[in-house]
């Protein structure tokens, strides 16, 4: 049985001080059920990853990380390492979110260095995947996702493969309001699954969390985790209200 997770990506948003009153406020509004009946994890900007890591100390929600990069150490200006999250206490990091593969660039093939340095460093990977509008429009979709996940996972072997979470997150949807209906998020973290069987094993595929990201608001998360294999939901724009991302962590349970 899968545990439902509830993530949420503040991206760049916040400041030194909502930071910690979010975090707080998360934190109180969940205790009955945050770690016990649903994972939950929020993903703030990297300078506030400390603060908000102490803030939540004594709850049970997890600290994840939006980015780092896949080098252990060295000369890499601005970058931020595996090794150095784990030392800070995150637990899971992104890799292959949409605003990283197109707005900054990333390939298939750097986030594959990446999750698998995540990997191997101990932290947890949310890999995201998912299609254009335009793959959408043109019947690409699973293409997409098949290309993305195939790629993005290269390499990792089956022991490996269970410390990472998936997030179908299809581009169009992100920060837009236009929600995948639960029928199309179904169809893709169904294919997702099935992709996982193909690569791994049934068992593993069954094991994995799958993810939907895209415009989830506290009025339809419940119907989106309704879905098979939806086990959960990474939140961007709602996770910065406090009450609203109350409401979606506990739709989860
Ligand atoms: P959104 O973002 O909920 O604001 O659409 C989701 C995400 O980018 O993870």
């Amino acid at each position: 049985m899968r545990k439902p997770f509830v993530a949420g990506n503040w991206k760049m948003n916040t400041d030194s001080h909502s930071s910690i009153s979010l975090a707080e406020a998360i934190a109180s509004g969940s205790s009955d059920i945050a770690g016990k009946s649903v994972s939950v994890a929020v993903f703030p900007p990297f300078i506030y990853l400390q603060s908000v890591f102490k803030a939540l100390n004594t709850s049970n929600i997890a600290v994840g990380a939006q980015n780092f990069y896949f080098e252990p150490d060295g000369a890499f200006t601005g970058e931020i390492s595996v090794a150095m999250l784990k030392d800070i206490g995150c637990t899971f990091a992104l890799c292959g979110h949409s605003e990283r593969r197109h707005v900054i660039g990333e390939s298939d093939e750097l986030i594959n260095k990446k999750v698998t340095a995540a990997i191997s460093g101990g932290v947890f990977p949310v890999f995201c995947v998912g299609e254009l509008l335009d793959e959408r429009k043109a019947s690409q979709t699973n293409e997409v996702i098949t290309r993305q996940t195939k790629n993005g996972l290269a390499g990792l072997i089956a022991e490996k493969i269970s410390a990472v979470t998936i997030a179908y997150e299809p581009v169009w949807a992100i920060g837009t309001g236009l929600t995948a209906t639960p029928q199309q998020a179904q169809e893709a973290h169904e294919l997702i699954r099935n992709l996982l069987a193909e690569m791994y094993d049934a068992r593993l595929a069954e094991e994995i969390r799958i993810l939907y990201g895209g415009s989830v608001k506290p009025n339809n998360a419940a119907e989106l985790m309704r879905q098979k294999d939806i086990d959960g939901v990474l939140v961007g724009g709602a996770s910065l209200n406090a009450d609203d991302f109350l409401t979606i962590i506990r739709a989860a349970v």
